[in-house]
């Protein structure tokens, strides 16, 4: 009977669909993510493991495993927690959850730029201190998103959707750089291709969607900070390194930029000291893709490239391992 350990609770459809197989299951309990010892000892001996984004899977990880191992399947889009060529060394597959979480980040992307630009988490603030006296003409004004200029950084999966809802629902103008042009899509909505410091020069918004590799960390760094309108916002609910997270507060101090609004930080669960006093920053704890919905899906097409891996067949969501 196969083996399936998975490192933390996750919704019960993905548990259920391996349960469903006859595979043995086991679910660790503990409450966070597994400590890296017991996490060692605990997937010895197991053909598949469903791991989390805070799950270091490495070559030690894998020989701790053994050489039965089939496949790590990973809870979530991003991967950088996994050293794909320990893995291609090992003849271990890795698959992800594209597709079932883009429509989610690209919505909570959106909720953060309207709550950024309107100062929602301000107001809120303000209300429940007491503060509000009666309406006033100068109180708490924010900016507008509609007729502004949207710069996306990352014309993937949930870039592209970011950028349309941008253009269909708030006529916004967009600029986007990637490492691909994609002609088709700048017909579709009017995107313009741009380098990355022509775009931070002419964005109102910028929002990352690019995978954190070693040629996208520190992307945003002091430099990039400067470019910036010292009226533009920057949100980020890819991966926290990709920004300078310390040049950012400093940034946000100094009103190079005006705000920024993120939901992942270069340390999880740290954040860079001060961020946390700034009025013009909102922060949420990497929840871009929670909803019960994706969630749910997101655990099903784990168990499915899990149940593919151990079938001898191909996973539906394998990555490519260099
Ligand atoms: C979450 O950050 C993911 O990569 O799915
Ligand atoms: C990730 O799913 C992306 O392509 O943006």
């Amino acid at each position: 009977m196969s083996k399936v350990f998975v490192t933390r609770q996750i919704p019960e459809e993905g548990i259920k669909m391996l349960a469903d197989k006859g595979y043995d299951v086991a679910v660790a309990q503990q409450d966070g993510a597994m400590e890296r010892g017991q996490l060692l000892k605990a997937v010895a001996g197991v053909d598949a493991v469903l791991a989390l984004l805070t799950d270091k899977v490495d070559g030690e990880l894998l020989d701790a495993a053994g050489k039965q191992l089939k496949i790590v399947a990973n809870y979530a889009v991003g991967y950088d927690n996994i050293d794909l060529a320990a893995a291609k060394e090992r003849g271990v597959m890795i698959s992800n959850t594209p597709e079932v979480l883009s429509e989610t980040v690209a919505e909570h992307t959106f909720a953060l730029l309207l709550a950024i630009a309107h100062r929602i988490v301000e107001s809120d603030t303000f209300m429940r201190g007491g503060k509000y006296k009666g309406w006033g003409p100068m109180l708490l004004l924010g900016r507008d998103l509609s007729h502004k200029t949207l710069g996306v950084v990352g014309l993937g999966r949930i870039g592209s959707l970011v950028v349309k809802h941008a253009v269909r629902g708030f006529d916004m103008n967009v600029v986007y750089y990637d490492v691909k042009q994609n002609p088709a899509f700048e017909a579709e909505y009017g995107a313009r291709y741009m380098q990355l410091p022509e775009l931070l020069r002419e964005a109102d918004f910028v929002s990352i969607h690019v995978p954190l590799l070693p040629t996208t960390k520190h992307l945003m760094g002091e430099k990039e900070f400067a470019l910036m309108k010292n009226t533009a916002y920057l949100v980020n609910t890819s991966r926290g390194p990709i920004v300078d997270e310390v040049a950012l507060v400093h940034a946000l101090q100094s009103g190079v930029i005006a705000g920024a609004a993120l939901d992942v930080f270069e340390s999880e669960p740290k954040m860079a000291p001060g961020l946390e006093k700034l009025d013009n920053v909102i922060i949420t704890p990497h929840t871009a893709s929670a909803t019960i919905e994706t969630r749910a899906k997101m655990a099903q097409l784990a168990a499915e490239n899990i149940i593919a891996a151990l079938e001898g067949k191909t996973p539906p969501t394998l990555v490519a391992t260099k």
